[in-house]
């Protein structure tokens, strides 16, 4: 379960004129989250999306409220001694994926991301890529090959493991950090836009890779994106965030059983309904800034 309490965040920033001044990326989001469940989180450009998802990630610290992950808190702030480190550690069981690499004897953690467009190290292989993060999660040497072969397996990469990402397709490299972050074996996964450079076929074969991956391990799944039907299609709930400042705006749920049709009239309604909500916001922003 993941619970968000009253998150707000608020950013100075210096404007044309040299001047500071206040902007707010959410206000008081609240937002529980059952475990095991996919949830997509819809909203115009600019609307505090990735603001939120990276708070609950602990990547970020809200200016005001708080994210705990099965009732325990989820910190954002890195403790910079290794003595804070110990205490925060005896404290807390949750800590961001940053705080959480400064700890090498564990080899399971909690909550994994994927961003868009950082997703892997060009630097190294496929399979590198895996057995690194592996190796910073702490997974002894032994260990490391085998679970990163089982999930190139899983997302159909097995006999790409010695290509670099430059090798790979743009659908492709989205596996590749979808089996990492699979690979530490996460409670959590967060995603924002991770299907969204690669064309329409791509995508809906990612979709579902990511539905049968999440099938197989119960993860929790929230995920940032722009598209409505893969967000009806995908996600057990639906939220809408309103235009900046960023807070929920609609939830819709959605209780179509799995495998779905994505055809499905009940999902094509839904979607309308969705898309007109967006529409109405787009048409009624007063500012635009371009
Ligand atoms: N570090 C920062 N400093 C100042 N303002 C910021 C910072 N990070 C984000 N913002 C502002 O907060 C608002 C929300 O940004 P965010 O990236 O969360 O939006 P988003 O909903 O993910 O948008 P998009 O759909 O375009 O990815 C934006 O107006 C952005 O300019
Ligand atoms: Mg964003």
């Amino acid at each position: 379960m993941i619970e968000a309490k009253r998150i707000s965040k608020f950013f100075s920033v210096i404007n044309k004129d040299g001047v500071a001044e206040g902007m707010t990326a959410c206000l008081s989001v609240s937002l529980s989250i059952e475990a095991g469940k996919i949830i997509t989180l819809l909203g115009p450009s600019g609307c505090g999306k990735s603001t939120f998802l990276e708070i609950l990630a602990g990547l970020q610290a809200p200016t005001e409220g708080e994210v705990y992950i099965d009732g325990v808190r989820v910190l954002e702030p890195l403790p910079s001694t290794r003595s804070e480190i110990e205490e925060y550690r005896k404290k807390y069981r949750f800590l961001s994926p940053l705080a959480n690499d400064l700890f090498r004897d564990r080899p399971k953690h909690d909550i994994a991301m994927i961003f868009q467009d950082y997703a892997v190290f060009p630097w190294m292989t496929a399979l590198q890529n895996i057995t690194f993060t592996l190796k910073l999660r702490g997974l002894p040497r032994g260990e490391r090959d085998a679970q990163a072969g089982y999930y190139l397996n899983k997302v159909g990469l097995g006999s790409f493991a010695n290509k670099y990402p430059s090798q790979l397709s743009g659908g492709m490299r989205q596996r590749l950090a979808l089996a990492r972050a699979l690979s530490v074996e996460p409670k959590v996964i967060l995603m924002d836009e991770p299907f969204a450079a690669v064309d329409l076929l791509t995508r809906e074969r990612l979709q579902e890779d990511l539905l049968k991956l999440w099938e197989s391990s119960g993860v929790t799944i929230v995920m940032v994106t722009h598209d409505v039907s893969e967000a009806t299609y995908l996600s057990d709930e639906v939220i809408i965030f309103s235009p900046s400042p960023g807070t929920i705006r609609n939830r819709f749920t959605i209780n179509v059983p799995r495998p779905r049709r994505r055809d499905d009239p009940e999902l094509a309604e839904i979607q309308q309904r969705i898309g007109k909500l967006l529409k109405y916001d787009l048409d009624n922003e007063t500012e635009y800034t371009i």
